[in-house]
């Protein structure tokens, strides 16, 4: 009780606040997403993502040694594949262009720990998770794919997959999968709270992957319910996810914070596109200090339980951590 107790004692030094600090940022806390657009030497730059781009194979490779180099250890790859088709099947062979991409960048980077997200909207000319029947997205016809998917991404040299579809039951058909293949050790970083959310924008122009008819909130979580979360949770875990991750983070830390009180496994968040398109934009108009409130999100959402980012600032700030 004041004046005995008087909290600012311990924030006047520097090096005090340092020794009391809570949550520490590590550079072993973050993925970076990286785009993989078809052809030959493409560098394009995403519009509504300033700082990001889509890259050939032969580009991404560069770029992956100089993201391993400025201390980047793990990614994460999407595809812009030259043609899509219904089910996504295109997505399912070692010429698929994440395949392809992984083979590569493995070969040339092979220190850098590559994360394949395993969903077909980036394949299919509906832009849809999965596999249409009468309008809508059959759930299980889309386990075969996301299967087939995943052990062909795991074959090209992803060391952990991690399925984004929403899809009921699919951790549980890639574990399967995964073990008939023989890749009983590789993880399984489940997407398993993501919600049906606003923030996704860019990512779609980036990945061109939005749906051509309807919207995806008969598979996305309705961002009103938190504790259908936890339920997402305990299926998944059930099903054999090694990590569950939470999406998108900022208007949903309340969720990372309940979820990680209530389960003992790994806890990801992903800090997507829309929430760097946000800051990036206030930045360039000067409304912001664009490395502080970096910091600050990073912080906060580590702070309400995420063990690691995923985030589009990853290359921005990981120079600057320890
Ligand atoms: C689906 C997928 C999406 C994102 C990652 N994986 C988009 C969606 O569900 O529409 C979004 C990531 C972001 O917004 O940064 N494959």
């Amino acid at each position: 009780m004041f004046p005995i107790t008087r909290l600012r004692r311990l924030r006047y030094n520097a090096t005090l606040r340092n020794m009391v600090q809570e949550t520490q940022l590590h550079h072993s806390n973050f993925i970076m997403p990286v785009f993989i657009h078809y052809g030959k030497n493409v560098k394009q730059e995403i519009a509504s993502m300033p700082g990001i781009y889509q890259f050939s194979i032969d580009l991404a490779i560069e770029e992956c040694k100089r993201l391993y180099n400025i201390g980047v250890q793990s990614i994460i790859v999407f595809g812009i594949p030259e043609h899509k088709d219904e089910t996504g099947e295109c997505a399912c062979t070692e010429n698929g262009i994440v395949q392809q991409a992984i083979y590569a960048i493995k070969k040339a980077v092979p220190q850098l720990y590559i994360i394949a997200d395993v969903c077909n909207c980036e394949y299919t000319t509906h832009g849809h998770c999965g596999t249409i029947v009468n309008n809508d997205v059959q759930n299980d016809m889309t386990l075969v794919t996301l299967s087939k998917q995943s052990v062909s991404l795991v074959q090209a040299g992803a060391d952990m997959v991690a399925p984004s579809d929403m899809m009921d039951g699919r951790v549980l058909a890639i574990r399967s999968a995964l073990d008939e293949s023989g890749f009983e050790q590789i993880p399984i970083l489940s997407y398993a709270v993501k919600y049906a959310s606003a923030f996704y924008g860019p990512f779609r122009d980036a990945a061109q992957s939005s749906p051509q008819f309807g919207d995806r909130k008969t598979y996305q979580m309705n961002p009103a319910n938190s504790r259908e979360a936890i339920r997402e949770i305990e299926t998944d875990i059930a099903e054999g996810a090694d990590i569950v991750m939470i999406k998108p983070a900022l208007s949903y830390l309340d969720i990372i914070h309940t979820v990680k009180q209530s389960c003992n496994i790994p806890v990801f968040a992903y800090n997507v596109s829309g929430e760097y398109a946000m800051v990036k934009a206030a930045a360039k108009q000067g409304w912001i200090d664009e490395q502080r409130i970096v910091f600050e999100i990073l912080t906060s959402i580590k702070r309400a339980g995420a063990d690691c980012i995923i985030s589009y600032h990853t290359q921005d700030i990981i120079e600057l951590l320890p």
